[in-house]
């Protein structure tokens, strides 16, 4: 079934986001993106984008995890890490964490206080898979329900999640409603400045200012934005870690 909104507004999916490049990336239609979201977005269904996502997800399709892709994102994870000093003992979430892939990846590096969140029929299809984390999962969706309070999240992990939303311009508060000052966040996403239009699958594509700006919106200064060429995302995804003030 469609989205109420969508269908007040005539729309058969929920409109896709064109957002544009330089100073005006994040102004949609003239106004600040953050009007334009609490005006528009905010208050729409999202029911029926996010079952599509669950069965997209739960089926085992773009299980990205390095296991299955190749041991780049192991690299960033370790600058990422070695950038900000995240330590062996801090608690660590991860958004849309799909089979938790890179949670067992964090693991290996020596981190034990790893946790992942994702939607129902995705974590379900997880537990059976990877007993090794099964109890660090929690079910989550990112568009309706607050993140886990249970620990003090030192480094949230946003790799390949934000451009999955339609609530893609809350998740920064979202996450600062779990961290306290000095908590990271790590955010990976295709970058809306290479390409605008986004994937089936996508939600939208956010170009790097927009990025930056509703994470420094949401009380993030920002610690490094890395631009990395090569495979296997060929300089299309960009990189932001934040530090909450
Ligand atoms: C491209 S995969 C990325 C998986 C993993 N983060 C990685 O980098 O390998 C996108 C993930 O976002 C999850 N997702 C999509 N919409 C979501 C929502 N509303 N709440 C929670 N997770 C969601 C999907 O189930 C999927 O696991």
């Amino acid at each position: 079934m469609l989205g109420t909104a969508f269908s007040i507004l005539g729309l058969n999916k929920p409109p896709l986001l064109f957002l544009g490049e330089g100073a005006l990336s994040h102004m949609v239609t003239g106004i600040p993106i953050d009007q334009w979201f609490k005006s528009t977005l905010r208050n729409m269904d999202f029911t029926e984008w996010t079952r599509k996502q669950e069965e997209i997800f739960a089926g085992g399709n773009f299980g990205v995890s390095t296991e299955r892709v190749n041991k780049r994102p192991l690299h960033f994870f370790n600058l990422i890490t070695g950038d900000t000093g995240v330590k062996k003992t801090d608690y660590i979430l991860f958004l849309g964490c799909n089979d938790g892939g890179h949670m067992i990846e964090f693991m290996n590096m020596g981190y034990n206080k790893v946790y992942g969140c994702d939607l129902e029929g995705v974590i379900n299809r997880a537990k059976p898979l990877k007993p090794r984390i099964a109890k660090n999962l929690f079910i989550v969706n990112l568009e309706t329900t607050p993140l886990p309070r249970s620990h003090r999240w030192k480094l949230v992990v946003a790799k390949a999640i934000i451009e999955h939303l339609g609530t893609w311009a809350e998740l920064p508060k979202k996450i600062a409603k779990v961290q306290s000052s000095g908590g990271l966040v790590w955010v990976c996403t295709n970058d809306g400045t290479k390409i605008p239009r986004p994937e089936a699958r996508h939600f939208t594509h956010i170009p790097f200012d927009t990025l930056e700006h509703i994470f420094k919106d949401a009380g993030y200064s920002i610690v490094k934005h890395y631009d990395f060429e090569g495979p296997p995302h060929n300089g299309l995804m960009q990189f932001l870690t934040g530090r909450k003030e």
